[in-house]
């Protein structure tokens, strides 16, 4: 059975990769509960440490000999870096990538994965391809993880027998995202305000479009990689489901799932700089060359999440917060 070693393990991403895959490969999940919550890991067969991707100590506490590690801490979204995030935004991510790719290298991994963004192509002509050049970064949230894969190019050049796959996905939803609270994706907070009987509010008129692709097919995405041969390189995939919806088709569908009218409140968009107005995934890259196929459609993640909502784990939001 592979060991596979999971920063950021009891996050949204990190906790549902542990549990589908608790089977398959013998796991350890490292977090420090910054976002994460040791809850989203309760079905989960797996060990937990808690520590700092940071430390070395701590990554040291999690054994050696992995497989793969599969680097998820981090700062995990742009308005994390707003106002007193920002240096604290920067050190945490960047600091956490140069730890784990070299306790990895050094602990005698065979892949490193981790996870980059598709805010990094900005409002790039559609679909969005990996050959794309990239526009000025949108944001400090893109600027870390563009480091992170430049950082990969170097250090694969140096280190080319680690295997490196970088990862820009895409809008992801899905179970679990109740740690992350105003933070999580759209997709929840507009159920848990429907819920909870609250008004969504949308930005500008609610035809901004994502590539909504649910976590079951970013874990398929990094089981994929993991599995792949040895001596591949080091690759960056695009991970969607190709394909988008505006946020006022999310509604129609959050409506036909919960049973209910939502209340949609329209308000003008206050961010007035790097909105990204639409995105959707080329995904011919990393289905030709991984067999990636993405399977579970909008309705049915929804559905899933809807059905599996822990209302008390909710942590106070409102869709107002940020987009
Ligand atoms: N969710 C998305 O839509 C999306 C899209 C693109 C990229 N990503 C990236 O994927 C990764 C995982 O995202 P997620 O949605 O699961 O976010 P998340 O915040 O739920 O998961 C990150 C986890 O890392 C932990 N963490 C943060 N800093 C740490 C540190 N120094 N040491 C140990 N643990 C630490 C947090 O507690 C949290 O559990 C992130 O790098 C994020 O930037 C996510």
């Amino acid at each position: 059975m592979k060991k596979i070693l999971i920063t950021g393990g009891a996050g949204f991403i990190g906790s549902n990769f542990a549990t589908i895959n608790q089977d398959k490969y013998e796991i350890t999940c490292l977090d420090n509960f910054f976002l994460g919550d040791e809850k989203n890991l309760a079905n989960a067969n797996v060990k937990f440490v808690k520590g700092d991707a940071c430390k070395t100590e701590d990554l040291e506490k999690c054994g050696k000999n992995f497989d793969a590690v599969i680097h998820l801490a981090g700062t995990s979204s742009a308005p994390m870096f707003m106002d007193d995030g920002f240096a604290e935004g920067y050190r945490n991510s960047v600091e956490s990538f140069a730890k784990t790719i070299e306790f990895a290298r050094k602990s005698g991994a065979k892949k490193f994965l981790y996870a980059s963004t598709s805010s990094l192509y900005g409002n790039n002509p559609l679909p969005l391809l990996e050959s794309d050049s990239l526009s000025d970064p949108l944001n400090h949230y893109s600027v870390t993880k563009k480091v992170y894969e430049d950082t990969s190019k170097c250090y694969h050049k140096v280190y080319p027998e680690m295997d490196i796959f970088g990862f820009r996905f895409m809008s992801v939803f899905g179970k679990n995202e109740e740690s992350k609270g105003k933070y999580a994706n759209i997709i929840s907070q507009f159920l848990w305000d429907m819920v909870r009987d609250r008004e969504i509010v949308i930005y500008g008129d609610g035809e901004q479009f994502r590539d909504f692709t649910n976590v079951a097919d970013i874990v398929q995405a990094l089981t994929l990689a993991i599995e792949t041969p040895e001596n591949f390189g080091n690759k960056i995939y695009n991970v969607g489901r190709g394909e988008s919806m505006s946020l006022n088709e999310i509604v129609t569908t959050l409506q036909k799932v919960i049973g209910k009218e939502a209340k949609v409140k329209y308000i003008e968009n206050p961010v007035k700089e790097g909105y990204i107005k639409g995105q959707h995934a080329d995904i011919t890259k990393i289905s030709n060359e991984l067999g990636f196929s993405p399977k579970v459609s909008l309705i049915d993640g929804i559905t899933e999440i809807f059905e599996n909502l822990n209302i008390e784990r909710i942590k106070e939001t409102s869709s107002e917060d940020f987009r």
